[in-house]
């Protein structure tokens, strides 16, 4: 109640403050002392009870994270694996790599049939295709390192709502009803995500998750011990094992999350720390940050054809070079991080630049593979100004599609990240280079890019977004808006994206996102432009604290069927 007058006080105090900034009918939700931004209002409900508890910006996270495992399975998860990156009231900032790991079983050639060719699906769905997974050892570890309040505190809120239920929204049960034909392929699936007579949960009835609730009071008592060792670790490998997947109990104990440094740049006035290798997606903003920085953007004009060309043409670039070189740093040790986000080689690629004319993607370097466009990405700043931008992922949707039978949650595919014919590379988006190619251990690269912006030494923004490639162009869109074009964190979050990765060579837009005159323009350019049938580019998930006031200003994107801002 004292709260809640404060911030009343306080929001009518600095009213003429938030009305001057530009708003154009899209209106962030503000907050005085904290704030979670997710895919799930129940979750951020979570995650802003921990900060009024006390909690601080990793527990708020962690907790926000363990009930989306439960709210918004189809990318939260306990199954799947993330990055974490941290900035502390004091300004120090560094990152949690908690990416799944190729299982020991695993070899380079394992996806292929005698031929030597890829075989649909087998690194997609089903268990060959589970990494093993990261989040609660990356969780466990950022909060004994830095959390506040006790571990089991904030796991117990995840545990409740598995056991007590919660209400099926209408995004839960569509999905239910879309899955359902791959979902009759596995019984474990089909006994979590319908009812007994295989029935629907229909939206407002209550769904509860028993067998999750067990193994998250395991997690809560154990900690990570409740996960990779014990009942957890042993039933997931038995499962395993009785299905032809390759993860072993061996597999699940030997698992270690990783703090890493981040990767930094600066962008005009501001500060950027976002998540280095297995990333792809720090170092590619990076990139792209520095090489739009020589350009004005905002006099080219917001949307103008000049200004979606020259975005394009900068994603084109940081795209090639993201296929080239990335992969997991413990296994190519020498990956060109330092030269990628460097100001002189941007001005190199910057040269490479004309107004008038597209360059051509150049097919004859490397390919791509597919990637998935789900994943989550959490938000949170505390009361002392501490930060977590936090993405995971299960890679698709729901991942392998398999729960772990009588364990509850979802298994991720994420070995479909690493590139799966060794050698071979298409025009179509099969890569087959060295630096991400699977084995025993290793990780796969990501796109996830969860990123933090300080402004004069301040934290300015956190952000991040789902959506595999396609991330990175969200996050770097994200920044554009507020950063050149004066956006607030609704409008920036809200406004048409465009992505090009490179290969195929092609300039998406969402529906509705480019006028038809400005379309002609890029054509004239040469342009292979797309008009996507959704606008559905990623669901961006932002705070930004608003320099002159220290309100917490977030926004949850409308992209999102169940997303939702919490903040006190
Ligand atoms: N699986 C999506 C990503 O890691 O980027």
């Amino acid at each position: 109640m004292k709260h809640r007058i404060a911030s009343i006080l306080l929001l009518v105090l600095l009213l003429p403050l938030v009305a001057l900034t530009p708003t154009g009918g899209r209106i962030p939700s503000y907050a005085q002392h904290g704030m979670v931004v997710s895919a799930s209002t129940i979750a951020s409900e979570v995650g802003r009870d921990i900060l009024k508890k006390g909690g601080n910006a990793i527990d708020a996270a962690v907790a926000t994270a363990f009930a989306l495992a439960v709210t918004w399975p189809a990318a939260g998860n306990i199954g799947g694996g993330g990055f974490i990156v941290y900035r502390d009231h004091q300004g120090k900032v560094t990152t949690f790599d908690f990416r799944e790991k190729a299982p020991l079983a695993a070899n380079a050639k394992m996806y292929l049939n005698e031929k030597g060719e890829l075989i649909d699906e087998l690194n997609h769905t089903g268990l060959l295709s589970v990494g093993v997974p990261g989040t609660v050892a990356g969780l466990y570890q950022a909060h004994a390192k830095y959390g506040k309040l006790p571990w089991a505190k904030l796991v117990q809120p995840a545990v409740e709502l598995a056991d007590k239920g919660i209400p099926i929204s209408y995004a839960l049960n569509q999905q239910a009803k879309n899955m359902r034909k791959t979902w009759e392929q596995f019984p474990s699936t089909m006994a979590v995500m319908y009812k007994g007579d295989k029935s629907y949960y229909e939206p407002g009835e209550t769904w509860k998750q028993p067998e999750l609730a067990k193994t998250l009071k395991r997690i809560k008592k154990n900690g990570r011990d409740g996960f990779y060792k014990g009942e957890t670790a042993e039933k997931l490998a038995a499962f395993m094992k009785a299905n032809n997947g390759i993860i072993t109990t061996q597999d699940l104990e030997q698992y270690q999350a990783v703090e890493r440094k981040p990767v930094e740049g600066t962008y005009r006035n501001v500060k950027v720390f976002t998540m280095p290798p297995p990333s792809s997606g720090g170092t590619a903003l990076v990139e792209m940050l520095n090489i739009l920085e020589g350009y004005d953007l905002k006099a080219l004009g917001y949307k103008s054809a000049d200004y979606i060309h020259v975005l394009s043409e900068t994603m084109r670039r940081a795209f090639a070079d993201r296929a080239e070189h990335m992969g997991d740093p413990d296994f190519n040790p020498d990956l060109p991080i330092a030269k990628l986000t460097s100001k002189e080689y941007a001005a190199r690629l910057r040269k490479t630049i004309t107004m008038d004319l597209a360059s051509a993607s150049d097919s004859s370097r490397y390919g791509q593979l597919y990637e998935g466009t789900s994943t989550t990405h959490l938000s949170v700043v505390d009361e002392q100004g501490g930060a977590v931008s936090l993405t995971y992922t299960l890679e698709r949707s729901y991942g392998s599609q398999v729960v772990a039978e009588g364990l509850g949650f979802f298994l991720n595919d994420e070995m479909g990240d690493f590139n799966p014919v060794p050698g071979v590379t298409r025009t179509d988006g099969l890569i087959g280079s060295e630096p991400n190619q699977i084995k025993p251990g290793k990780r796969m690269l990501s796109s996830m890019t969860p990123t933090i912006l300080e402004k004069d030494g301040k934290l300015f923004m956190v952000i991040g977004a789902p959506g595999g490639r396609t991330i990175i162009n969200t996050v770097l869109q994200v920044i554009l808006n507020v950063v050149d074009h004066d956006m607030n964190i609704a409008q920036a979050i809200e406004a048409p994206r465009i992505h090009h990765q490179w290969l195929p060579d092609r300039l998406n837009f969402e529906l509705y996102g480019l006028s038809p005159d400005t379309q002609e323009k890029l054509k004239i350019k040469g342009h292979n432009i797309n008009e996507l049938n959704h606008n559905m580019q990623g669901n961006a998930m932002g705070i930004i604290v608003i320099p002159q006031s220290g309100l917490r200003s977030g926004a949850a994107d409308s992209r999102s069927a169940d997303g939702g801002v919490a903040g006190y």
